[in-house]
């Protein structure tokens, strides 16, 4: 059965991509994919455990369907569900609002009854400023496609390692 449902937002297939390499993690027969442009607050229903990606456009906004799919989630009830965010940014250009997208989802989330998982240490990251980081750590996983593309793989991989334990 499938129990955990990945939903992005991606304008030029980053954040994409990164998606569908985390449902190969979890297995296809566990985890099922949904573009953001096509998807409704219904598509959330099944799965007790979430998974919200979102790059970061502008200075520090929401990817541009992301943006609108926030009114969706806003509708759903999240009570009980575990629910990890993670996005793709540019620590080097955008140094003052990395991955803040992932702060804006986090937002969102917080007073939704859900439990968020997936939170990560900001070791290995340069930047100065993120909406992503609360308490000192990262409230999911940032990727950086523009300047650590090589260190994609393995921080997909452990995540989802971490997120298997902290799933339902
Ligand atoms: C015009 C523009 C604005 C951007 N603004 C930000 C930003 O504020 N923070 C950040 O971390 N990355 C920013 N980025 C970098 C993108 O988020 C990054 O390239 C990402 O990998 C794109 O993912 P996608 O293909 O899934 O949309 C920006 C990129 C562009 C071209």
């Amino acid at each position: 059965m499938k129990n955990v449902g990945i939903f992005y937002g991606s304008s030029t297939g980053n954040t994409e991509a990164a998606a569908k390499k985390l449902q190969q993690e979890f297995g296809p027969d566990k985890a099922q994919i949904f573009d953001v442009a096509n998807a409704k607050a219904s598509d959330m229903d099944n799965f007790p455990n979430l998974i919200f990606g979102s790059s970061t456009w502008g200075m520090g906004d929401l990817e541009e369907e992301f943006e609108e799919f926030v009114s969706e989630i806003q509708q759903e009830n999240l009570e009980g569900k575990k629910v990890a965010i993670f996005g793709c940014g540019d620590q080097e250009a955008y140094a003052d609002s990395f991955v803040d997208a992932m702060g804006l989802i986090y937002e969102v989330l917080r007073n939704k009854g859900c439990d968020i998982v997936g939170k990560i240490s900001t070791e290995g990251y340069e930047f100065d400023e993120s909406k992503a980081v609360v308490n000192g750590q990262f409230i999911g996983l940032p990727l950086d496609e523009d300047n650590q593309s090589d260190l994609t793989d393995e921080r997909i991989k452990s995540w989802a390692d971490q997120l298997k334990k902290e799933f339902i």
